[in-house]
């Protein structure tokens, strides 16, 4: 039952355990990336329901880099990335459509912005996330549940500057 759950909760677990979900604006106030489809796509992953992760990352994960950013991203140097830099992770639901997976409705938009001094708690980035790719629906309340709900699994990346993504030519 406990399994059954967590499945149909899939990425909104990771989600909830954020609290009371408003739309207020935080303090850390990181800004919903406009125009981010624009910016420089990363790379894909397909989080399935197979996956260890998939009650916290489960979907189609479509990644995407600003111009801030895209240098150090192709060097993987010089780390860490410059203040300004910003993430967006485009998060689709998919479907098994005649044997291929295709992208879906839109689950959340994750974002990471660095500002090394204003987000020295969590490794110099800025974390949110945003239901539905909704601007006015942002799930992060403050940096101490940033810390346990994205952080903690970014820190293992601390080598690259707390990122996963690598430039895949
Ligand atoms: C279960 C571990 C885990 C948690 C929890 C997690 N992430 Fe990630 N995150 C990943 C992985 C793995 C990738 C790499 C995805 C890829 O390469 O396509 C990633 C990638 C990202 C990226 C793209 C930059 C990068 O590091 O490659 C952003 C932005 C991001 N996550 C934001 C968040 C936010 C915001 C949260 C909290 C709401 C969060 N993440 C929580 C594992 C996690």
């Amino acid at each position: 039952m406990r399994h059954t759950l967590a499945r149909i909760v899939g990425f909104t677990a990771i989600l909830l355990s954020l609290g009371s979900l408003t739309a207020q604006s935080t303090d850390e106030g990181v800004p919903f990336p406009n125009g981010f489809r624009n910016w420089f796509l990363v790379n894909s992953m397909i989080v399935t329901k197979d996956s260890p992760i998939a009650d916290q990352l489960g979907g189609m994960h479509i990644i995407y880099v600003n111009a801030k950013g895209l240098p150090t991203l192709k060097k993987s140097s010089p780390l860490p990335y410059p203040d300004g830099t910003v993430f967006a992770d485009d998060v689709h639901e998919f479907l098994l459509k005649d044997g291929a997976y295709v992208e879906a409705r839109k689950k959340v938009v994750a974002v990471m912005v660095k500002d090394a001094k204003k987000y020295s708690a969590t490794g110099g980035w800025g974390f949110q996330v945003w239901t539905a790719g909704d601007p006015s629906k942002p799930l992060v309340p403050d940096t101490a549940h940033a810390a346990k709900a994205c952080f903690t699994c970014h820190t293992p990346q601390k080598a690259q500057d707390y990122t996963f993504s690598t430039y895949i030519p």
